[in-house]
């Protein structure tokens, strides 16, 4: 599978979140040196940036098996349970939209991170005992969008904490490049240039844009992506300049038009838009506070001058 393709495999060909790198080399060496499991791992932020990929790596660069589920999957504590019982010695468990987990789910995790063991309760009422079945020693990567999401037991139980960062247009270049020596098309530095600032400071749309552009290059053009074949592509799946989509430009206009630029609390805003306040939180906020078109303030969510003279839309200070 060619999306597959594009994802590395190893931390020396992962590009960008560099602290977040160089900390993992170093668990991962001592605990290799050591033949345990490296400690349980929290990752989290905005969705496409590589936590993913990133635990696929960890798992390679340990050399164990990686089982791969989401917390919306885990139904019951049966579920969890048959996977940990199924796990070999230093083996990954990734469990994607940790935050997600139902109550009486993590409350099988607890013990299962901290002694590896599984406490199942046979019986029911006065005569109800519980007995203990050790489990292999495991590492779990837990990934969410935010770790204010997690129940703090869960959060404190994860001894490796890392917060992924939008890349900057840089990394993308060289990531964007990456992708297109792999998919074979040929790319010129400015057309590569091109995609990653319309990127919203995320490889999985880097690449996706990047396929996008490939058609249209094969088609339009030569085949080869050029700063211009570039740009009209782009013009074609009416991604602006600064890659923002519908739903930033409604958050923004809705904050200018309807709450005279702000302040605005978070609840109104998700309701007057229309979207999800999860959804506003974790794919819209951190690309438009990274580039600087809303500010958080106690009150509630600002449009900064920057934005308004993006849409052409006149500042007036009071
Ligand atoms: N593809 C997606 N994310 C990547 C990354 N961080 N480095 C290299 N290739 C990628």
């Amino acid at each position: 599978q060619i999306e597959n393709g594009l994802r590395p495999k190893y931390l020396k060909n992962y590009i960008g979140q560099d602290k977040i790198k160089e900390k993992l080399k170093i668990f991962i060496e001592a605990a290799s040196a050591r033949k345990e499991a490296l400690d349980h791992v929290l990752l989290y932020g905005p969705p496409g940036l590589g936590k993913t990929t990133l635990s696929n790596i960890i798992a390679n660069e340990m050399n164990v098996n990686i089982r791969i589920t989401s917390g919306p999957a885990i139904e019951r504590p049966g579920d969890l349970a048959a996977i940990l019982t199924n796990l070999s010695e230093n083996d990954v468990l990734f469990i994607d939209e940790i935050h997600r987990l139902n109550r009486s789910v993590e409350e099988i995790l607890y013990p299962a991170m901290e002694d590896f063991a599984l406490d199942i309760i046979i019986g029911k009422g006065p005569s109800a005992r519980s007995i203990r079945l050790d489990l292999s020693k495991f590492t779990l990567i837990g990934a969410t969008t935010r770790a204010g999401l997690l129940t703090s037991p869960l959060r404190d139980r994860f001894g490796v904490i890392c917060k992924l960062d939008l890349y900057t247009v840089q990394e993308l270049t060289t990531i964007v490049k990456r992708s297109a020596t792999i998919l074979g098309v040929q790319i010129e530095q400015d057309g590569a240039i091109e995609i990653a600032s319309r990127s919203r400071g995320t490889p999985r749309i880097a690449n996706r844009i990047l396929k996008r552009i490939r058609d249209y290059a094969e088609v339009r053009a030569d085949g080869k992506i050029t700063k211009s074949v570039a740009k009209d592509a782009l013009a074609l799946l009416e991604i602006d300049d600064l890659g923002l989509d519908q739903v930033d430009k409604r958050v923004i206009k809705t904050i200018i038009e309807n709450f005279n630029g702000g302040p605005v609390g978070i609840d109104t805003l998700a309701a007057s838009t229309g979207e999800e306040k999860n959804t506003i939180e974790d794919v819209y906020e951190p690309y438009l506070l990274q580039i600087g078109f809303l500010n958080r303030t106690p009150r509630g969510r600002m449009v900064s001058e920057k934005a308004y003279n993006h849409f052409n839309i006149l500042y007036k200070k009071e």
